[in-house]
């Protein structure tokens, strides 16, 4: 097991009727004009903004609201929120979404906290000195930026996009009422389990050789618990206990935890893959990385055959092969069953999109920056892999 430093300062308050409690948590985190930041028609449709505004002026606590974010969430309603929020004189956020809308809530904190361009944050060329204070009130188990300490934003010249990843921004609290979810279309809810577990992927299949057993066991568990509760919402959207299982899973997927004792961040190829794609064609996040995955996963498992057959014998309950290699190809055809089984793609045609060669050049000049970066951890990936990945996905 590597060092590591854990920690996870979000507030969890979880569980049905939770978000009376919203007012209350904005004060007691010293908010006096809280702005109230969702998307594009859910939470006010459900009624839930309502129920968020009312907890906070039972609590006293002033507020405006800016809705209209987008999935894949844009720089131009960042810069909105960063001059409603000057000009309202806001000191804290309060997003009332998924991950979108917290992303787009974080993003809004780096432009309240510092001079200068916020993009300049996601496009690494300045480090943000602070970010004003947000918790969340979460309405779809996916991104798990609820707890994560980054924030993805798409520009909207050129649709780039690029994610920051701070201390700096990470949620106060996090209310999350399942029920919440319930409304979820289930195209939706399947997407929030893809990414979930690729979530816990990324940081499984790391390709480092150290015995790290119980990170390994949550990781698994967590992956098996997914898969387990995704088919049950297939069946029964509203079942309480499945969309709970799943919210919880969402957040300890990407707080860190499972980054625990690995070395590095872990692996994040198929996320750098798919944001390019999330970029260029606007596609929901949790499909994109599933369209990729097993193109990825056949495309590297070589490197280390012995992580993917423990995946396909543990998590996805294959019958042994002859070999790690025939154990692990098991794995992948298993998980890629589940996928189709919740209806998610397994490549590039069944997301919609028929990508041309000229296409993928540009899918590969953007994720690897203009040629200055390989990805991934498990197998190291220039830009020749990350070409051959997209046209197997093809
Ligand atoms: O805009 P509304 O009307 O709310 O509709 C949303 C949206 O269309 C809908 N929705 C959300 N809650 C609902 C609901 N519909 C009915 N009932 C509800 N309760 O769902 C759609 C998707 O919402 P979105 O927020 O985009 O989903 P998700 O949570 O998957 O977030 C995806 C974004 O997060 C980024 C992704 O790249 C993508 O931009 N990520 C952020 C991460 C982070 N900050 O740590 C990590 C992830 O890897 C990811 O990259
Ligand atoms: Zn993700």
């Amino acid at each position: 097991m590597f060092n590591f430093t854990y920690c996870a300062p979000t507030k969890v308050v979880f569980g049905r009727d939770t978000v009376s409690q919203v007012g209350q948590l904005a004060a007691q985190c010293g908010a006096k004009k809280v702005l109230v930041h969702f998307g594009g028609k859910s939470a006010k449709a459900s009624g839930l903004l309502d129920r968020v505004c009312r907890s906070l002026e039972e609590s006293g606590v002033a507020y405006v609201t800016l809705g209209g974010v987008q999935p894949n969430p844009r720089l131009s309603k960042v810069l909105e929120g960063i001059d409603l929020g000057r000009r309202e004189g806001v000191d804290f956020l309060l997003p009332v979404g998924g991950g979108s809308v917290i992303d787009s809530a974080k993003a809004i904190g780096y432009g309240l906290a510092n001079e200068g361009d916020v993009w300049d944050f996601y496009e690494g060329t300045r480090e943000p000195a602070g970010c004003l204070p947000l918790g969340a009130v979460l309405t779809i188990a996916a991104a798990g930026s609820e707890m994560s300490n980054s924030s993805v934003i798409t520009k909207d010249e050129g649709m780039l996009k690029r994610g920051c990843t701070s201390e700096l921004c990470r949620c106060r609290f996090a209310v999350m009422d399942p029920e919440l979810t319930f409304t979820l279309p289930d195209y939706q809810t399947a997407c929030g389990c893809v990414d979930i577990n690729m979530h816990t992927m990324e940081r499984y299949f790391h390709g480092q050789q150290v015995k790290n057993e119980l990170t390994d066991a949550f990781s698994e568990a967590l992956m098996r618990t997914v898969i387990h509760n995704a088919r049950i919402l297939r069946e029964n959207p509203r079942d309480y206990d499945a969309r709970a299982e799943i919210m919880w899973a969402g957040s300890l997927a990407h707080n860190d935890l499972l980054n625990c004792g690995i070395q590095g961040r872990g692996d994040w190829a198929c996320h750098q893959l798919e944001h390019e794609l999330g970029g260029m064609f606007d596609v929901a996040h949790g499909a994109g990385l599933a369209a990729v995955w097993g193109s990825w996963a056949r495309y590297v498992y070589q490197a280390d055959p012995s992580r993917f057959a423990g995946f396909a014998l543990r998590v996805m309950g294959v019958e042994p092969g002859r070999d790690d290699q025939e154990t692990a190809l098991r794995g992948i055809e298993a998980y890629e069953a589940f996928l189709t089984e919740i209806g998610m793609p397994v490549n590039l045609p069944q997301l919609g999109l028929q990508v041309t060669d000229e296409q993928i050049d540009e899918l590969v000049w953007k994720c690897s920056f203009m040629g200055k970066r390989t990805i991934g951890s498990f197998r190291v990936l220039d830009t020749e892999d990350m070409k051959a990945i997209y046209r197997m996905a093809r």
